[in-house]
């Protein structure tokens, strides 16, 4: 696989970390240099290339001696490198669900129907607007007048690209109009047009400097400028099409605001419609993507927004994304080409992943050389639930393949043309073994469905230095422990100088050996080229040595900053299979620290369930409120379902209260698994007896945690080995909790508990309110409940809350706190 190309921070890095770095940067660039000029061959992508010489340009900066030094001479008057200051964004900058099938974007409506409860008689209006591939920029005006440009960076923090900003014709200065907010943060994407982007590459060509891949990475190096006047030298071009923070906040609808928008100045993509259902998006999707070749600037697809912005409110976010918009993305672009060959590369995980290495091909205007395979199961056109993958076709080596790229993604080889399969090619054998460290590879067994795991994984764990390596670069990732100067290629020296196999041996390093190890891979490195035939590089100038050692020193520093941190980002960097940021979050809700966490799974292991009840919990149709009801009450027989017992039919006055009412699709899967009723009735009762218990349903039942995370979890803390590396780190690094949510509401950490007929909202929509404003929903009234919220026929919660003196109020209140929150 095309190595990946560092993007850490140049605090940290020592000269000498900077000169093993340089050199192997351009030797990858005089080789890329060589394969694309004399042997018209090109291994890498544009984009790829253009990310090697970036990155040498911004070391040479930092560093001028290196400048010249390497196999490939890149630089003349790189600007010296002053990073972008940071800028938080007061609300965080999201993404957005993507759909590509027409009938996913019914599903958004109903989805979004469903969840306000809206009438179907009732019109519910939508925008549709074309998505615009630019990269998205961040722009507030206070009292009328630009003062921050930001890009989006992790969404949470983006760049300051103010000065550059500035010099885009088409941003405002300032806002004309005498109904701007005093503060109003506009949302918009950045474009280069087709016409300008031609210009710029011909301009980069006829200057001997590297072309730009497509419209998008143009825009967004033109933006990323450290030198204003390059920006101001490339036509960038703004489209408005969202806020964040706006004082005193928008009303009325999307459209509304977008005609504002357009009224001060801004520019709005004139092909946004309003459409009264999902045909008539549909249809508007279609008319954009007739267009799209004549549009003259990028777009990828269009984006579907509810158009009433009290509605937008109530919606809310899912994870990362608003429940009210929609990316309906274009279908992706597709080429033919050969596989030449299949790499396995070892994941953090130990899955063993297949890529394709393709004879290069350009797909929608990139070249593209390698792509991914996914798994064992896809090679071979087998879905880990036993279905054919494109109706049983493997893929081989040699084998000509449609590859397909979509945005930003790897791209993936779709399907195989079996016309121009090679006469002599054989099925790929799939290594049974790591590449990486021989341990055997296999297939885990499912528990919930009884079948093999799509994914063939490495047993070696620890002793796995493939493994090892990808989790320790997890582990200092960014959103990790965010340990940037030990960077993606630094982890490699250290692990392979033995000096870091775990992350508590990040906390204990000590200067000499930290030294002596980068100086020792510097060496091979210089080494190892000179036997290639390269030039030896220049001497190291020794009065470096002082600068060496304060970096080094720096890097131990920020080692020690990190003593401390909130626990969800402690178990993000710990890279738990299926533990994400949104479930670290969630379990960081739930426990105070990573002893408490650490119980809480151990519990839950003793609780788990057993295998009866596992594969009755995977029963198609079946879902989990059916499955308890079932468990509790029995199997509900019907007339002319004979039952051991009484031989007869009974009598529906003779039921127990509980009894269960299944629809006839329910019933048929439970006797088509089990076979007749009685067999239903036993099965039930054995499922019953291995029902998992509190401790893990107190995991597995939290809507953002779920079963496969928590099992995940008691499979990972199961395993000595990991439970050793967490305690060792747990000795070096403490825990806090999570950083409060941005905003403190008066809900903050307050329990709300809903109780009877809701009548203005939905279940889900008020739970999701609550917990968007930082309060926890529970199912039950108890002292520790801080408010219920009764509507009509409210029961015993009622009870239970006078009985604990705990306020309780109307759906209509609750309503009115809400919007005041
Ligand atoms: S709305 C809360 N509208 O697409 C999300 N986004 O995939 C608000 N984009 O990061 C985004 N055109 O950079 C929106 N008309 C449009 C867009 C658009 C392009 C980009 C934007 C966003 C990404 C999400």
């Amino acid at each position: 696989m095309a190595r990946p190309i560092s993007d850490d921070s140049l605090d940290a890095l020592t000269p000498d970390l900077a000169r093993v770095e340089h050199e192997d940067l351009s030797a990858r660039i005089a080789e890329a240099d060589r394969l694309y000029h004399q042997e018209d061959a090109p291994e890498i992508t544009d984009a790829e290339y253009d990310a090697l010489r970036r990155r040498l340009e911004t070391i040479e900066a930092r560093f001028p001696d290196l400048a010249g030094t390497g196999a490939a001479s890149a630089s003349v008057g790189a600007k010296p490198s002053e990073k972008f200051a940071k800028v938080r964004h007061p609300v965080p900058m999201l993404s957005l669900g993507n759909a590509f099938a027409d009938e996913e974007v019914a599903e958004f409506v109903a989805r979004v129907r469903r969840f306000l409860n809206w009438p179907e008689a009732e019109a519910l209006a939508f925008t549709a607007e074309p998505k615009i591939d630019g990269l998205s920029l961040a722009l507030r005006y206070e009292d009328g007048r630009l003062v921050t440009a930001a890009t989006r960076g992790d969404g949470e923090v983006g760049e300051d690209v103010t000065a550059n900003a500035r010099t885009v014709s088409d941003i405002p200065q300032v806002l004309a109009g005498d109904d701007v907010p005093p503060i109003c943060e506009v949302r918009g994407e950045v474009y280069l047009s087709h016409a300008d982007f031609a210009a710029i590459n011909a301009r980069q060509e006829a200057a001997g400097k590297p072309l730009f891949a497509n419209p998008r990475n143009a825009a967004a190096g033109s933006l990323r400028q450290l030198d204003p006047e390059i920006t101001r030298s490339r036509p960038l071009k703004f489209f408005a099409y969202a806020w964040g923070e706006v004082v005193p906040a928008f009303e009325g609808t999307q459209h509304g605001v977008l005609a504002r928008f357009a009224s001060w100045g801004l520019p709005v993509n004139d092909r946004t419609r309003l459409c009264a259902d999902a045909a008539a998006m549909v249809a508007h999707y279609r008319s954009i993507e007739a267009e799209r070749a004549d549009l003259g600037y990028d777009i990828d697809g269009v984006v579907y927004k509810v158009d009433d912005l009290a509605l937008q409110r109530r919606l809310g976010f899912v994870s990362r994304s608003p429940r009210w918009a929609l990316a309906h993305k274009f279908a992706a672009q597709k080429a033919l080409t050969v596989v030449e060959d299949i790499e396995i590369n070892v994941g953090r995980t130990g899955s063993l992943n297949p890529l394709a290495k393709l004879r290069p091909v350009t797909v929608g205007g990139v070249v593209v050389s390698n792509a991914t395979l996914h798994n064992e199961g896809y090679v071979q056109g087998v879905g880990a639930d036993g279905e054919p993958i494109r109706d049983g076709r493997d893929i081989r080596i040699g084998d000509t393949v449609v590859v397909q790229r979509a945005g930003d993604v790897i791209p993936k080889v779709m399907d195989v043309v079996l016309d121009k399969r090679p006469a002599d090619s054989k099925p790929f054998a799939f290594p049974t073994e790591c590449p990486a460290c021989n341990s055997r590879a296999v297939r885990e067994i499912n528990p919930r469905t009884g079948k093999p795991d799509a994914v063939r994984r490495c047993t070696g764990g620890l002793i796995c230095p493939a493994q090892g390596v990808e989790r320790l670069k997890h582990f200092v990732s960014r959103n990790g422990f965010d340990l940037e100067g030990f960077g993606q290629t630094y982890i490699e020296v250290l692990f392979e100088a033995g000096l870091v196999r775990q992350p508590a041996d990040l906390f204990r390093l000590d200067f000499e050996p930290l030294k002596a190890a980068i100086v020792a891979r510097r060496e091979a490195l210089s080494a190892e080229r000179r036997a290639e035939g390269a030039p030896a590089p220049k001497k190291p100038a020794k009065k470096k040595g002082d600068d060496e050692d304060k970096a080094i020193k720096n890097l131990l520093a920020s080692v020690e900053e990190r003593r401390t941190l909130p626990l969800n980002r402690f178990l993000f960097a710990l890279g738990i299979p299926d533990i994400g940021e949104s479930t670290a979050k969630a379990l960081a809700k739930r426990f105070p620290d990573m002893a408490a966490l650490m119980e809480g799974v151990d519990a839950a292991r003793r609780d788990q369930a057993g295998p009866d009840w596992l594969a009755f919990s995977s029963l198609p149709r079946i879902g989990p409120t059916t499955r308890d009801r079932l468990l509790e009450f029995g199997y509900p027989r019907e007339a002319g379902e004979a039952d051991a017992g009484e031989g007869e039919g009974e009598d529906a006055e003779a039921q127990p209260q509980g009894r269960v009412r299944l629809s006839a699709p329910q019933r048929a899967s439970l006797l088509a698994h089990f076979g007749d009723a009685e067999a239903v009735a036993a099965g039930i009762a054995r499922a019953a007896a291995e029902r998992p218990g509190d401790a893990y349903r107190h995991f597995a039942d939290d809507g953002e945690i779920g079963p496969v995370a928590t099992d995940s979890l008691i499979a990972f803390f199961s395993e000595p080995h990991n439970d050793a590396a967490v305690r060792a780190l747990l000795a070096e690094v403490r825990t806090e909790p999570m950083a409060a949510p941005a905003r403190a509401t008066a809900f903050a950490g307050k329990t709300v508990v809903f109780t009877g007929t809701l009548e203005r909202m939905t279940r889900s929509e008020a739970k999701a309110t609550a917990e968007r404003l930082g309060a926890k929903v529970s199912g039950s009234v108890s002292a520790k409940t801080d408010l219920v919220v009764a509507g009509p026929g409210a029961g015993s919660k009622l009870k239970d809350a006078e009985k604990h003196g705990v306020e309780v109020i109307s759906e209509e209140a609750w309503l009115a706190r809400v919007a005041d929150a």
